[in-house]
């Protein structure tokens, strides 16, 4: 198993496994924790939790020039069709896609999901990744839910999670869904992009070390770790 996390700031991730490369909910025009540009970024797969604009905003890019696969829920598939990307495949919770390198299962997630015009953007989600023997849990935007303790099952690697509190689960609430999700290791996200989502990543670290089983991963946008 070899495979390395790389943060692009708020909660756009690429996942570089063996044999392919994943990013989770492109947002990097607009974005003003961003270090690299849409085109700076490579992918097979791209995962979308939900339809808010800071998980989408370069979805159409991204697939644009590297002709990967997208997997959202089906009404958000719906509107990148419409709009002409091409590879892209529409599913809910509770199933699974095989994109050959990995399995992508989308989870429930407590949050809305409307597109920037309003229009409707189905239900929000959170994705369950399996490659590699490696298991990792992006949970997208989303509340403390007690099916947590489902979706890790007692052999979850990587936990990706909310702190910012305001639109998702703050510290309080992610120490309890660490603890749902007993993961190896716990990686923070959407926070500190904006004025109402500021938290403190190092306090949270400590809090994960002491009142957790899991090891903090705090990364800076362009920094990256080893799973
Ligand atoms: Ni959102
Ligand atoms: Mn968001």
């Amino acid at each position: 198993m070899s495979a390395t996390l790389h943060f692009h700031g708020h909660a756009t991730f690429s996942l570089v496994l063996a044999s392919g490369t994943v990013v989770f909910d492109p947002f990097l025009t607009g974005n003003p924790a961003a270090v690299a540009n849409v085109y700076d970024l490579a992918a097979d797969l791209i995962c979308v939790t939900h339809a808010h604009d800071d998980h989408v905003a370069d979805v159409a890019a991204l697939a644009g020039h590297t002709d990967a696969t997208v997997v959202a829920n089906f009404e958000i598939a719906n509107h990148f069709a419409q709009q002409g990307v091409e590879n892209i495949v529409g599913i809910n919770p509770g199933g699974t896609y095989d994109a050959g390198f990995c399995r992508v299962k989308w989870t429930p997630a407590f949050h809305s999901s409307s597109f920037a015009d309003g229009s409707y953007g189905g239900e929000a989600n959170g994705i369950l990744l399996s490659s590699e023997g490696l298991r990792l849990y992006f949970a997208g935007d989303t509340a403390l839910f007690s099916d947590m303790r489902l979706i890790g099952g007692g052999n979850l690697d990587v936990a990706v999670l909310p702190i910012g509190d305001h639109f998702t689960m703050g510290i309080d609430d992610s120490l309890q869904a660490i603890r749902f999700l007993e993961p190896r290791l716990a990686v923070p996200m959407h926070y500190n992009t904006f004025p109402p989502i500021e938290q403190d990543a190092a306090a949270w670290a400590r809090r994960v070390a002491a009142e957790t089983d899991a090891q903090p991963v705090v990364l800076q946008p362009g920094e990256s770790a080893t799973l």
